[in-house]
């Protein structure tokens, strides 16, 4: 297919920058139309026709024609989106957003923010994630429930990646209510996709019965599927009831929800329906005790997926779970445990992956809008080369502090874990007597040790002690995995933060992972992060451990003192929280101030208080007296 509309559109744009005019007009719209039309039938090889579509509308100076420039690259947003090409597409997200500010547009500003959100989740940076759905919440109620309740399931999306079941459930609990009052048949079946994502949360959170009936709802709620994409929605609603089913026992209910999965997923001949077909019967097979039947089905879902390459990563990381649960089940720890291995080391592999495009991606784009931006007095421009790329590493810092964070949440509910070592490690450095710059660096540089836990997949539900303890072992991986992460991204301010994410597991005796460092061979500043790290590990808890009041903690560490920890360290640290206790009735409160204004605690605030105004509305209206009182 020629390329000739955007062709001319380009040329155009030469002698004309601000595309005004009728003939401009007449050209967007035919590129505008020809992208549609490509954007349905459009495959991989298509991808340079929307680059340029994107880019030509980027260069457009000013607003001429502006709603049709959205309605363009939306279309190459979803293409996009289709093809797994984040990177494109969260510049698609940038250029829609700011093209809706300019024309006052909340509608499209919405659907900009909605389209960040899904694919920030998609590639696991679940705080850029939930920033976006919580703006999206704040506009979507001047369009009506429908896309109310859209917005709440995406948000749920997400908040089930960070792990934040409780979170995710009531969000959509949330949904639903909104639905109710909804006498539209179709706010009745979007909210379908609210029960499926809330029986994804009970599904995690190991609470199989609310997750049946959950699913059971959102069955309930599902019409017959019309075409393609409703019936692959179809297949892993199915695929969703087969697994919860098993869980609790229904193995007659989970073979009947997996034929229907078989049914639904034939439609159309997608690879990601006909692998979860494969997944739930292989299922269903361990289960019943066909054990190897269902092995073999399990094991050739894994190789077909592999056959899919990058486009079916997901459906491959689901078949390797299934096949993790179904070992487990079948009382083979050890091929649990190999499949376990594997699943995080692909895991691993596509996330970095997947960052390092975006990361690039970003780099390319905004060292093209500062080449465009730069005027052609020489001074200035070199001033201008100067901020730009101070705003360049303080947006890639801004992006990795927010991967730190997602990866926090694995461990730590509140997402300021990071913030809490930073701070603290920064106030042993300035004991220690470093320059102001030095300790706000290592602040900064801080927050960011535990980023490679980004790296370490999600609750995989397992039961047996021996593979819940493997699990853990394998998240010391994290050092390795944020280390490389780190090293990628050529930033120099993040050397430290490298080294940080690499050492700060090192023993002062030499028996810490991953190098086996000893006493000052470990980098001070890690050997500092490793103190704040572990107290306050100790006084906040952890899945698998109770939190600890400082006093114990604090015995704990001195315990540890010349094994763990370098001892001179020791005492100053122990020295400083001591004062700290004295100076701040509420040491969490003033260690965590930085994260409670980040981003994404006042995006967490904004979710939590819509689900106490939705609350309040509920009580209101079974109580309607209490109107009156105030
Ligand atoms: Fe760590
Ligand atoms: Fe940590």
């Amino acid at each position: 297919m020629g390329s000739g509309h955007i062709e001319q559109f380009e040329k155009l744009l030469a002698t004309n920058p601000a595309a005004s005019g009728r003939e401009a007009k007449l050209l967007l719209t035919r590129v505008a139309n020809e992208t549609q039309d490509r954007r349905v039938s459009a495959s991989i090889a298509s991808t340079d026709f929307f680059v340029r579509v994107m880019r030509a509308n980027a260069r457009i100076r000013g607003s001429a024609h502006n709603a049709l420039r959205m309605s363009c690259i939306w279309e190459c947003g979803k293409f996009f989106e289709m093809h797994g090409l984040h990177g494109p597409a969260i510049e698609i997200a940038g250029q829609l957003e700011a093209l809706a500010r300019r024309s006052n547009d909340t509608a499209w500003l919405r659907k900009s923010f909605t389209f960040a959100g899904i694919i920030y989740a998609e590639f696991g940076n679940v705080v850029e994630a939930l920033i976006r759905h919580a703006k999206s919440f704040d506009l979507a109620a001047a369009e009506g429930r429908s896309v109310q309740i859209t917005v709440l399931s995406n948000t749920a999306v997400a908040l089930n990646y960070a792990g934040l079941h409780h979170e995710a459930i009531q969000v959509c609990q949330r949904a639903v209510e909104i639905s109710r009052g909804e006498t539209d048949r179709s706010a009745y079946e979007i909210a379908g996709t609210a029960f499926c994502n809330m029986a994804l949360g009970y599904l995690y959170l190991e609470q199989f019965s609310p997750g049946l009936e959950a699913i059971r709802e959102c069955l309930a709620r599902t019409a017959e599927p019309q075409e393609g994409r409703s019936a692959l929605s179809r297949t892993i609603r199915e695929w969703t009831f087969v697994q919860l089913a098993l869980e609790l026992g229904l193995i007659d209910e989970a073979r009947a929800h997996s034929t229907a999965c078989e049914r639904y997923g034939r439609w159309g001949d997608n690879p990601r329906a006909n692998g979860l077909v494969a997944i739930a019967r292989g299922l269903c097979q361990v289960y019943a005790g066909d054990v190897t039947d269902g092995l073999e089905t399990l094991e050739s879902a894994l190789a077909k997926a592999s056959e899919g390459g990058v486009h079916h990563s997901s459906l491959h990381e689901d078949a390797r779970r299934a096949l993790v649960k179904a070992y487990e089940v079948v009382g083979r720890p050890q091929s649990a445990l190999d499949h376990l291995t594997a699943l995080i080391n692909e895991i691993r592999i596509r996330r970095e992956r997947t960052l390092a495009s975006v990361l690039d991606w970003r780099r390319a784009v905004e060292l093209a809008a500062d080449i465009d931006s730069r005027p052609l007095e020489f001074r200035e421009a070199k001033l201008r080369a100067r901020v730009a790329e101070i705003q360049l590493i303080n947006s890639r810092l801004e992006m990795f502090e927010r991967l730190a964070i997602t990866a926090d949440l694995k461990e730590e509910s509140s997402g300021q874990h990071g913030y809490r070592v930073g701070k603290l490690a920064a106030l042993v450095a300035g004991e220690l007597g470093w320059k102001r710059e030095a300790s706000d660096a290592l602040e900064v540089a801080a927050r960011l040790h535990d980023i490679g836990k980004i790296g370490v997949p999600d609750r995989i539900l397992l039961t047996s002690k021996e593979l819940k303890d493997a699990e853990r072992h394998l998240m010391s991986s994290h050092t390795l995995i944020g280390a490389e992460l780190l090293a990628k991204s050529d930033v120099p301010q993040l050397k430290m933060a490298e080294d940080i994410a690499r050492f700060h597991h090192e023993w002062w005796n030499g028996t810490g992972y991953p190098a086996k460092l000893a006493g000052k061979r470990i980098p001070i500043h890690a050997r500092i992060v490793a103190l704040a790290d572990v107290f306050d590990a100790l006084t906040h808890g952890r899945p698998y451990a109770p939190a600890w009041p400082i006093e114990r903690a604090l015995d704990e560490i001195q315990t540890r003192r010349g094994t763990q920890f370098d001892p001179e360290l020791t005492d100053r640290f122990i020295e400083l929280v001591r004062r700290l206790q004295k100076e701040h009735a509420d040491l969490d409160e003033y260690l965590g101030r930085a994260g409670r204004n980040s981003p994404f605690a006042q995006a967490r605030n904004r979710i939590r208080l819509m689900l106490e105004e939705g609350r309040d509305r509920v009580e209101k209206q079974a109580n309607p007296a209490s109107q009156t009182v105030h």
